[in-house]
């Protein structure tokens, strides 16, 4: 069928072109796009600044009804709302073991374009096989996924509100659900208060965590990041020494757990250092750069350990549906994050999140 896609060819050039889009192979849907959210990842392979392989339609939290069903799916059928999310092989130790965060295959199944089976399912006018960002591609009118990364969502709530659970929101509240854990009354601090750092902070909140503090430069992001549940914020432009003033917070303490969202490595060193003794910092950010750490003070004294993880560390067939009853029961206002635009908005919409002044923006297809 004839399909209507935001590709790239050329780095930082996005075009609306009209692709073919293959039948659904064994195991996978078509789904007619409802809505898609735009998440950083997408910015960054726009730039050609994760290892993709191009061309190549982009879009990796898509929403939208499945409308045909290829051979072998066992859960979905045509008419079901579906949240798609991040795709694995499903044959991994590691996917075996309930970890498809980590799949051994994940570089090429999330950049390459490809599917499973090492193939993609658009072509070119010319032939030439075009690839979906994270095996979804959903910054198009209809899109192939695989049954196993897409979600069957309750049909009573509202599907383009859902879209950003599918990466954003489940990176940041999957960090703090799946992989800190907190225990309530626990501190945390976050930077980077866009869509992962917001919805870590929402998670804080649902998990109980006492001081949740919020660091950002953007003055609108810290107003929203306390209407969303923290309890202090800190404009790091502005404080010269912000593990200093997360200690003071803390009753001179530090935080329990801490969540880098911001991309910058200047913020690294100063979470680390407001840390309290036997902490867990979480890295979920692509850093725009190295970073110099002094390592034995920051973690063998203080008993500190710093991991990273990928999407929330969360399965999402299990993670997702938890993070829409969330949403339906109020803890989890996700909507407070969002922008729409049309889909010929789409270089706008892309313009908006680089600027900053949209934290999630999500295109509507009719
Ligand atoms: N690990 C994963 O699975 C995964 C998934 C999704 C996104 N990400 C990454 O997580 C990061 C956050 O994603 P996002 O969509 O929330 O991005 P975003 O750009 O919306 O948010 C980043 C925030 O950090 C703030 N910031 C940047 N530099 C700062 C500084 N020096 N001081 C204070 N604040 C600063 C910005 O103002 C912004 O609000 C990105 O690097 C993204 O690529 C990772
Ligand atoms: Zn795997
Ligand atoms: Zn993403």
């Amino acid at each position: 069928m004839k399909i209507r896609a935001a590709v790239v060819r050329e780095a930082g050039k996005l075009e609306i072109e009209t692709l073919e889009l293959g039948q659904p192979r064994t195991g996978e849907v078509l789904v007619k796009l409802i809505a898609s959210g735009i998440c950083h990842t997408d910015s960054s392979a726009l730039y050609m600044q994760v290892p993709g392989k191009y061309p190549m339609v982009l879009g990796h939290e898509g929403v939208g009804i499945v409308e045909e069903i290829g051979p072998g799916v066992r859960d979905l059928r045509p008419g079901d709302h579906v949240i798609m999310s991040f795709p694995s092989c499903g044959c991994c130790e590691e996917c075996l073991e309930g970890r498809p965060y980590a799949c051994d295959q994940s570089t090429e199944l999330f950049f390459h374009g490809i599917y499973a089976d090492g193939d993609r399912r658009i072509t070119d006018p010319s032939g030439e096989k075009v690839g979906a960002l994270f095996g979804q591609g959903s910054l198009a009118d209809h899109c192939i996924i695989a049954e196993r990364n897409a979600v069957k969502a309750d049909p009573e709530v509202e599907l383009k509100a859902l879209c950003s659970l599918a990466c954003g929101v489940q990176t940041g509240a999957g960090a703090v659900l799946n992989k800190m854990k907190p225990t309530p009354g626990d501190a945390i601090a976050v930077f980077g208060c866009g869509a992962v750092g917001i919805s870590a902070i929402m998670a804080a909140k649902l998990a109980g965590c006492g001081t949740i503090i919020g660091v950002d430069a953007v003055p609108s992001r810290l107003e929203l990041s306390l209407e969303c549940g923290a309890t202090h914020v800190i404009n790091g432009r502005e404080c010269p020494d912000i593990a200093g003033e997360i200690k003071r917070l803390t009753g001179g303490k530090g935080v329990h757990f801490a969540l880098e969202a911001s991309g910058a490595p200047a913020l690294v060193p100063q979470m680390l250092a407001g840390m309290r003794k036997e902490g867990l910092a979480v890295l979920v950010s692509f850093l725009s750069g190295p970073v110099e750490l002094d390592a034995t003070m920051l973690f063998v004294g203080p008993c500190i350990s710093f991991a990273g993880t990928v999407e929330g560390a969360s399965n999402p067939q299990f993670f997702i549906p938890k993070l829409v009853q969330f949403y339906k029961e109020g803890r989890l206002p996700v909507d407070k994050l969002a922008n729409y635009y049309s889909f010929e908005e789409v270089h706008r919409a892309f313009e908006d999140s680089k600027n900053g002044s949209a934290i999630k923006p999500i295109i509507l297809f009719d």
